[in-house]
């Protein structure tokens, strides 16, 4: 494996990845990337030009698809609509990228013989009781509750298809909630962060009371970087890094962190059709692969903290706009 097509490799978790991909590999990078609301250019140009390449391209369009896919290895598809709350106002860019996307980049990868790792979310299961003592594992059905997380269920499902029925050389995973560096600030924690550091209380939603199992972005990556080198083909791999923890919880901390009071937080309205709980059980990805993460969440959460501090420059120009889209929700 010599070059890899990154699919979204301008957005949070994709712009990590191809990071990542230049620290701890020798491989050529191009990323393809349509630069939405939540694309941005100034994550990948910073990276060496003889190691990473951008193409400015929808994954819905078949012909810079093809082109692209032809050139490569193999092709890592993080492209994605990928927030809960705009799907319940404008489902439809989460059908067109999420699931008409995949299905275009698939083919390509059908026709090229080209190995495909597909990076999808724990959502696809649905949620658990507070108090279940369950997790998600790679046997959980299939349960979806919201717009988005329907239509990357919908995406893996076209991808086991594909390798049943053609053959597709592709794996799966699907991972808990991220955290760290470039994420959108519509986002649960940089949506705080940047609360604070603005000297605005944080919003929680409901009660508070829901819980997601954090894991920071480099975890995710090292995980799908493992997938891709050494995983099965066929097989979907669960990523996560035992990090539950209700919002409610992760607010104090930012509050304690920042030197504020506990308390000093408001209560808004509820997102409709809310995930109680995920909660990921990663033993496949740790036993068959020799994956461990590395990051604590104390640490992670301070350094991501600082992180946003350094980085003003590029939130604060879109920070009143994403504001005034949750005001409109009494969020
Ligand atoms: P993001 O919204 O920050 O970035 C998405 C990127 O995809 C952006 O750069 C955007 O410009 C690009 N994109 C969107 N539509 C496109 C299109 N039609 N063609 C080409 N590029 C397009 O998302 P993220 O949080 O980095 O998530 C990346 C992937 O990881 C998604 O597939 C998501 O479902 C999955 N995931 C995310 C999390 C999380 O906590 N954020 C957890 C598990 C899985
Ligand atoms: O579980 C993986 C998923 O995690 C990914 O597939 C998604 O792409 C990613 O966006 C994330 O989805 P969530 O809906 O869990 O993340 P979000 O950051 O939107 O919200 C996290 C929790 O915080 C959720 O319970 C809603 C709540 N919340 C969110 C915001 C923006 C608040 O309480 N207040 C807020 O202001």
């Amino acid at each position: 494996m010599q070059r890899v097509l990154v699919t979204g490799g301008a957005g949070f978790i994709g712009a990590n990845f191809v990071d990542h991909l230049v620290v701890h590999t020798d491989l050529q990078v191009t990323v393809l990337d349509a630069l939405t609301y939540a694309g941005h250019r100034e994550a990948v140009d910073g990276f060496p030009s003889d190691r990473v390449a951008f193409v400015h391209g929808d994954i819905t369009d078949a012909e810079v698809v093809d082109r692209e896919v032809a050139e490569a290895d193999a092709v890592v598809h993080f492209a994605a609509e990928s927030h809960n709350d705009n799907s319940l106002h404008d489902p439809r860019p989460f059908l067109d990228t999420n699931v008409i996307g995949t299905y275009t980049l698939i083919e390509a990868a059908r026709r090229h013989g080209t190995r495909f790792h597909h990076v999808s979310t724990d959502e696809v299961y649905g949620d658990l009781e507070l108090d279940d003592p369950a997790r998600f594992t790679e046997q959980t059905p299939y349960n979806p509750s919201s717009p988005y997380s329907s239509t990357k269920a919908a995406s893996d499902l076209l991808v086991r298809a594909w390798v049943r029925s053609f053959g597709l050389q592709a794996t799966l995973s699907n991972c808990s909630n991220n955290y760290g560096p470039w994420q959108h600030i519509e986002k649960f924690i940089p949506r705080q962060i940047t609360n604070l550091l603005d000297g605005r209380r944080p919003r929680l939603y409901g009660e508070g009371k829901n819980v997601r199992d954090w894991i920071h972005v480099d975890d995710h990556n090292s995980a799908v970087l493992a997938v891709l080198q050494r995983g099965r083909i066929g097989e979907t791999y669960l990523i996560g890094a035992d990090g539950e923890r209700s919002n409610k919880q992760v607010v104090e901390q930012l509050l304690t962190t920042m030197g504020r009071p506990r308390d000093d937080y408001d209560l808004v309205a509820d997102r409709p059709g809310h995930d109680l709980r995920y909660a990921i059980d990663a033993t496949k990805l740790r036993t068959e692969l020799g994956w461990t993460p590395r990051y604590d969440f104390d640490s992670g959460l301070a350094a991501t903290v600082e992180w946003y501090r350094r980085h003003e420059d590029w939130w604060r120009p879109v920070k009143e706009a994403t504001e005034a889209r949750y005001a409109k929700s009494g969020q």
